[in-house]
């Protein structure tokens, strides 16, 4: 895929550089970070996020985090390390990618014993890179093989953000999208504006305009409207986690667009590469779901929108049932309702 995309995060060798997409669509500026203290931060405020992003970004954290880490002996190194990776798994609990990413590193530096100290931690910094790239070519697959589901013409609807500033490129829910433009397919998107925090008004509709793609915003609760009148021939959305029975876990109010989707006859496909999929989790209710501050819903961006005092409940994501599932879509093919099965085999070797 060709296009020019933001890299949402970055490593130089010296520093990283996140763009800080809780300053969205106003301003675009790149967090320059040298502790991982920045980086558990960046994670936990949501300037670095989406599910892959997330992963990126604890991956080089964690480069960070070990350069001033002990070097004449492998145990005492190795016990560092961990210490580092256990803290940035405290950022967000939802987001597998995040303990894909710390576990393939933690992989990669047991891996490494017996190599120097010094030497482990270039390699480590190499592994980072290698998260980053691999998923720039797992959301390129995905990409294509997501386009094989939508036809010229179609207009599609998509919750939060799953683009690509929250991925190495491209996106995976948004992936498709970008290939039909390149291609000369005409795909319309209405982006759900995703409360409390906006990620589709003030991430998906502004990445889908920079790249020239016809998109409409529309309030979380205009998607049922716009399905009774037709206006949408399927939903994608990206996610968190996949449970191995097919259960879904992404950005609240997901669950209820496949409901809506569902009685609208309308398909509705989740687009999942296999950094996301948890087949230690076995359904959905076993996802750890993030709960966030108050504040997000009573004085979201500043302006005090409810009484003080009153009570809030403001889970981050919720949980979609497979069986609201049209299809999952992988870098490596399309799972189509049989997820108990088919999941496992997508890590055959
Ligand atoms: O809280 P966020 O903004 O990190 O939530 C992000 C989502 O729910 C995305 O849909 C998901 O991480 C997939 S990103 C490719």
């Amino acid at each position: 895929m060709e296009g020019t995309f933001l890299q949402s995060v970055k490593y130089d060798g010296e520093k990283l550089y996140i763009l800080d997409q809780t300053k969205l669509p106003e301003v675009t500026e790149f967090l320059e970070i040298n502790k991982i203290e920045d980086v558990w931060d960046a994670i936990k405020q949501l300037k670095v996020r989406g599910a892959p992003a997330i992963g990126i970004a604890a991956a080089y954290g964690l480069v960070l985090g070990i350069k001033d880490a002990p070097e004449n002996n492998f145990e005492i190194f190795y016990e560092y390390f961990k210490k580092q990776a256990d803290y940035l798994a405290t950022s967000r609990p939802t987001a597998v990618n995040l303990f894909w990413a710390l576990n393939r590193m933690d992989s990669c530096a047991k891996k490494s014993n017996g190599v120097p100290v010094a030497e482990i931690k270039r390699v480590l910094e190499q592994e980072a890179h290698e998260i980053r790239r691999e998923d720039e070519n797992v959301c390129s697959s995905i990409g294509e093989n997501a386009l094989t589901l939508f036809e010229d013409g179609m207009t599609v609807l998509t919750h939060c953000n799953a683009g690509g500033i929250a991925t190495a490129r491209y996106g995976t829910a948004l992936a498709p999208i970008y290939l039909a433009k390149e291609r000369g397919m005409d795909i319309k998107v209405f982006a759900d504006e995703t409360r409390p925090l906006l990620q589709g008004a003030r991430l998906t509709a502004w990445e889908l305009m920079q790249a020239g793609i016809d998109v409409t915003l529309i309030t979380d609760s205009m998607a049922a409207m716009v399905m009774q009148q037709g206006k949408v021939q399927a939903v994608i959305v990206g996610c968190d986690r996949v449970a191995a029975n097919g259960d879904v876990a992404n950005k609240i109010g997901t669950y209820g667009v496949a409901l809506l989707a569902k009685a609208h006859n309308i398909p509705f496909y989740v687009a999942a590469p296999l950094s996301t999929i948890d087949l230690e989790t076995k359904t959905g209710e076993e996802i750890p779901i993030e709960e966030r501050a108050a504040e997000e819903i009573t004085a979201g961006f500043g302006k005090s929108t409810a009484p003080e005092g009153v009570k809030v409940f403001n889970p981050a994501f919720d949980v979609t049932p497979y069986h609201l599932i049209t299809a999952i879509i992988t870098e490596k093919g399309i799972m189509r309702g049989n997820y108990s099965e088919e999941l496992p085999r997508l890590f055959d070797k």
